[in-house]
């Protein structure tokens, strides 16, 4: 069976407290689904990960950062480097969220350098993009996520590869404001992301999993999860109470063993 990824990134919202509590909720109602085939990771505010990564099975919920600096240490007040997040038992960083790019204004060159970092210290690295609602409309959306691939990804090598996860995140489709991309939206999109990274990595890239995010919910996550080219879901809100993305990960599965069967067995 083909691998889902489930993902969320908690944002700045969860005390260290809460967020402790929601993977321990979310660990057990998960405890019987096979990881072989389904992974699933959380992205909480740093003061948290040093508690996630020891209290918490990450073979079950794997606990990533939500940002990281490229250099290992120096002048680089209010940074956290990738010798620290190592040091606290973190596995997964994730890199360049719209909110980075759009608000602390983060270029492609940076994630790059953290692309590169991450993956040189071993970390499982998820590199965010996504168009601009300006850039759809300019019809240039492919040309952009391009840009942002090819950049964010100069230098990675192909053993790294394994280790590489894409989320495809369109600008306009996140947050309070942001409008969901339909299936069929979604799943253009993720066919040229899987071609450029196969022009990339060659048939490597084509093995990348490349989840969606950007206003992911109940509703919407089974007919966007049977699309050809979405390998998985990356969640905010509607991820953010256990039991509803414990139900939110188990109507999406159940929907693809139906619709998707070439990919079972
Ligand atoms: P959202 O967030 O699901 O709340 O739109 C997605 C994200 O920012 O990754």
């Amino acid at each position: 069976m083909k691998k889902i990824f489930f993902g969320t990134n908690t944002k700045m919202y969860q005390t260290s407290g809460e967020t402790l509590a929601y993977l321990r909720e979310l660990s057990a109602l998960t405890a019987d689904m096979d990881r072989d085939v389904m992974e699933l990771f959380v992205i909480p505010p740093y003061i948290s990960l040093e508690r996630a990564a020891s209290e918490i099975s990450q073979d079950a919920v794997m606990v990533g950062a939500q940002n990281m600096c490229w250099e290992d240490q120096g002048q680089f007040t209010g940074e956290i480097s990738p010798r620290m997040l190592k040091d606290l038992g973190v596995r997964l960083v994730m890199i360049g969220h719209s909110e980075r790019r759009h608000i602390f204004h983060e270029t492609d060159q940076e994630e790059n350098k953290k692309v590169l970092s991450a993956l040189d210290h071993g970390f499982t690295a998820l590199l965010c993009i996504g168009e601009t609602l300006e850039q759809k409309n300019f019809g240039i959306s492919d040309e952009s996520l391009r840009i942002q691939l090819k950049i964010g990804l100069s230098g990675v090598r192909e053993e790294q590869l394994s280790r590489l996860r894409i989320a495809y995140e369109p600008v306009w489709a996140i947050g309070v404001n942001g409008i969901p991309a339909s299936p069929g939206y979604a799943q253009e999109r993720h066919h040229a992301i899987k071609n450029c990274l196969q022009e990339l990595f060659g048939s490597g890239g084509a093995q990348i999993p490349v989840l969606y995010g950007g206003s992911v919910n109940a509703e919407n996550a089974p007919s966007l999860i049977v699309q050809p080219d979405i390998d998985g879901l990356f969640v905010g809100r509607s991820a953010w109470n256990a039991a509803d993305f414990n139900k939110l990960i188990r109507d999406s599965i159940s929907r693809v063993m139906t619709q998707r069967p070439p990919f079972y067995g």
